[in-house]
């Protein structure tokens, strides 16, 4: 029923509002959390939200109204002339979008008709129907709430880019990269669990001071002609242009190669007109070069009946680009700049979300605005949350408590790991000048390889030239299936050189390797430190394990899926799937598939949870008692693709088992939790628990802070449990989770989402970015995408 309502809301509306996972109730289906989803464990802190309640009258309610023409007028533009030419609705809060009314008052009668006169003297018949009385809390109210904002923002000047707002007269110009930034605030407003609240977060929008063109000329200058208009598409379709002439940006969907500015096209009215032609009469600009190529954008189309988009023609000259490309991405400088400048500690954040509150309580219009239907934006949210227990790491014979869970490689130093292979046969390829570099690391390794119980025997060494094919001309003469490792040196951090020994060593040779580049072996007094990370990635990549925490149940299977794209094929995804094979929780095997639909990923977990089945079997002799699953890049609007796919294909070939299953949705959220002491913000302790007011009701959610940041806002993970026949109190689920990020063995220390998801993240970025063909299975129980 929600769903056709939200339907009706887009039809012929402007403003295409979609909140897809709305309306989802996935909490009503398992029955120990039906009454209760909350934990109990753990100390008590108080913290500050980002989420503002929004204060509405007694029995207020919105009535939905169906409006008719007769005769029928396509213009939704008369349909308002018209219908807000009548005394009943002047001064009354009303929205309309030509078919759909909204009053927040009701009409005197069901049916309402009305007779009125176009400007040519036609009479007209408007009827209007009331459809339904809408709670503040239902689907189509909170749609409606979110078109209220958008107004309301507007009136603050804030222009919308994407999902967001962002205010273009307050720019922070980063000169040296060319670069500006427009502050921002990305706001939604939905019911929480028990109330209709207002999130808001800072965000910022970046903008190239290039235009695309200048962009396509400088790249033009830096590769070779023959690859030049594959390559401008590769870097360009898919981002985000801004055209300054009316501040609208637009999503680049392809190049069009043999238009050119002087070509013509048909206007709206018939007769044609070149685009050179068009922008000096439309906007006053004059077009320089008269060679581009038009860039072409695909409009969502608001018809409902026509299937094809509407396609815009965008001039390169008068494009800007917004966010960044991957070569401004790669470049280290630039991102360092720009997170100084968007990095905001917690006391700054709350700064900004009282200005923006502030100023729609100050600014007339914009209250007005508000005050029209009823509302008012309260103050402020504080809720408790709650520190769950910090957790001991387990070693080889002994175990620490460590001062900081963020951070333990302090605590663990001269004990050792859990288990360690040794390290007898392997080979490192370095170029000659690296030689003595090499040495020294060799010399480290096996320092501090001693006290973590890490036998290194010496390895072949190879001298070569600097090249790719070098590498690759060593890698084929001496790998065989004696070597246990393969360390390269890389003199510079090239990604294709990087790409074909990585995809020598997974695809064709399957042997886990370490490249490792000679600049970082060059940092004073870092040596050791990077020797340590070296050899436990070395460790983990010949299939040992660093540490463990308790685990208190019982042949339990944990699974992380996340899902990445590959960089060569377009519309294609790589989905890794990572799943514990050891009941400690150590040891993992890996599954990688291509797809490229989403009821396709559903398919392929499928084939992956079979594999990941059979290799718990060959370790465990038994089937596990528990399941469970942790599902990261999820998108927007997913939620039910997961819920009515994803579940059912992932545990239909269990159903004969006696195994429970649980499976959490894991996602980065807008929510923000900050903590007081000392009269300012900080940001809450890691371990802290969110599982009230900030939830929602329908779901089975909490919030959990997982992460050290030491400067910075933490970002709180939510999860959404949208399946569990597991039992597990809401306690132990969040306890169980909590543990989960404990167990990355890249970092000694917490990391922001369950250690699965990060691996199967690792493994789909690998393989999307570098391999684009499914790794050897040779390596499948290997870490070898550390
Ligand atoms: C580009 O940046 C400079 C400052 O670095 C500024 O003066 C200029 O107006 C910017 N141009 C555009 C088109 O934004
Ligand atoms: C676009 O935004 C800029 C910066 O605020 C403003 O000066 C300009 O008038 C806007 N242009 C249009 C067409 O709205
Ligand atoms: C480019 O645009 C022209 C004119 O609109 C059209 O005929 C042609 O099919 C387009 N080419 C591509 C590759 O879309
Ligand atoms: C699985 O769940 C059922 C019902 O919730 C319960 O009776 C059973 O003991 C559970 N099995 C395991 C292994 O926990």
């Amino acid at each position: 029923e929600s769903k056709s309502q939200c339907a009706v809301l887009g039809k012929g509306g402007r403003t295409r509002y979609d909140f897809p996972d709305l309306g989802i109730n996935t909490r009503k289906s398992i029955a120990h959390v039906r009454d209760c989803k909350t934990g109990s464990s753990g100390i008590p802190v108080k913290v500050i939200t980002n989420l503002y309640s929004l204060l509405l009258p007694r029995e207020w309610q919105l009535y939905q109204y169906h409006v008719t023409f007769n005769p029928e007028f396509e213009s939704r533009r008369l349909r308002l002339a018209l219908l807000y030419s009548h005394a009943e609705f002047l001064g009354k809060a009303k929205a309309f979008d030509g078919v759909i009314l909204f009053l927040s008052q009701k009409l005197e009668n069901q049916v309402t008709e009305l007779l009125t006169e176009t400007k040519r003297g036609e009479t007209v018949k408007i009827t209007i129907t009331l459809k339904s009385k809408l709670p503040p809390s239902s689907p189509v109210c909170i749609q409606f709430f979110n078109i209220v904002f958008k107004k309301v923002l507007k009136k603050l000047s804030l222009y919308q880019v994407g999902r967001n707002f962002y205010s273009p007269s307050e720019p922070v110009v980063i000169p040296q990269h060319r670069l500006t930034l427009w502050p921002g605030f990305a706001i939604s407003i939905s019911q929480f669990e028990s109330r209709v609240m207002l999130s808001v977060d800072v965000s910022h929008k970046v903008l190239c001071n290039d235009t695309v063109l200048e962009f396509m000329t400088d790249l033009y200058t830096r590769c070779d002609r023959a690859g030049f208009t594959e390559m401008c598409e590769k870097e360009l379709i898919g981002l985000v242009v801004l055209t300054r002439y009316n501040n609208k940006t637009y999503r680049i969907d392809d190049i069009n190669w043999s238009v050119k500015p002087t070509d013509t096209f048909p206007k709206r009215d018939g007769t044609d007109i070149s685009y050179v032609d068009y922008y000096k009469q439309q906007y006053e600009v004059v077009l320089r070069d008269l060679n581009q190529p038009v860039l072409v954008s695909r409009l969502k189309n608001k018809q409902k009946d026509s299937i094809e988009p509407r396609i815009v023609h965008l001039i390169p000259e008068l494009c800007y680009l917004t966010g960044l490309t991957s070569q401004a991405r790669a470049d280290y400088r630039l991102m360092k700049d720009l997170v100084q400048e968007t990095r905001l500690n917690p006391e700054r954040r709350q700064q900004r979300l009282s200005r923006l509150t502030d100023n729609i309580q100050r600014n007339s219009e914009a209250r007005l605005e508000l005050e029209t239907w009823g509302l008012q934006l309260e103050c402020q949210i504080s809720l408790t949350g709650r520190i769950v227990p910090a957790e001991k790491i387990l070693m080889q014979g002994e175990m620490c408590l460590p001062m900081s869970a963020g951070d333990w490689s302090k605590d663990m130093r001269n004990m050792k790991m859990l288990g360690v292979p040794s390290l007898d046969t392997w080979l490192i390829v370095c170029s000659n000048r690296n030689a003595e570099i090499v040495k020294n690391l060799l010399n480290c390794l096996r320092r501090v390889g001693g006290p973590m119980g890490f036998r290194i025997e010496y390895p072949k060494i190879l001298h070569i030239q600097e090249s790719t094919l070098a590498f690759l001309r060593a890698l084929q003469q001496h790998v065989n299936p004696e070597v246990q490792l393969v360390m390269c040196v890389l003199p510079s951090n090239q990604k294709d050189c990087y790409d074909s020994i990585k995809k020598f060593l997974i695809l064709d040779r399957p042997v886990p390797s370490q490249c490792v580049l000679a600049r970082t072996l060059t940092k004073p007094g870092m040596m050791m430190s990077v020797a340590t990370k070296i050899a436990m990635q070395i460790i983990c990549k010949l299939g040992g394990e660093l540490w463990a925490v308790e685990i208190p149940l019982k042949s339990l299977m944990v699974i992380g899926i996340d899902v990445s794209k590959d960089a060569l094929n377009k519309g294609s995804s790589v989905v890794g799937f990572v799943a514990s094979t050891s009941s400690r929780i150590t040891r993992w095997s890996s599954h990688c598939i291509f797809q490229t639909t989403g009821t396709d990923i559903a398919d392929c977990l499928k084939v992956c949870m079979k594999g990941a089945i059979s290799k718990w079997l060959k370790h465990n002799q038994e089937l596990p008692a528990r399941i469970i699953v942790y599902r990261d890049g999820v998108g927007d609007g997913q939620l039910k693709m997961v819920v009515d796919y994803e579940v059912p294909q992932l545990f239909s070939s269990l159903t004969e088992l006696s195994t429970n299953y649980s499976l959490s949705v894991v996602k980065k959220c807008i929510a923000r939790f900050f903590a007081e002491a000392d009269g300012s913000l900080r940001n809450p302790p890691i371990g802290t628990v969110v599982d009230t007011e900030a939830t929602r009701p329908e779901w089975y959610d909490f919030y959990l802070v997982s992460q050290l940041v030491h400067q910075g806002t933490v970002n709180p993970t939510h999860y959404n449990v949208v399946y569990d026949d597991s039992g597990l109190k809401p306690d132990h689920m969040q306890r169980l989770t909590y543990k989960m990020c404990h167990l990355y063995y890249n970092w000694p220390g917490l990391i922001r989402v369950p250690a699965p998801c990060q691996y199967a993240h690792k493994l789909a970025f690998l393989v999307g970015q570098s391999l684009h063909r499914e790794p050897s299975l040779e390596l499948t129980e290997k870490l070898f995408y550390l």
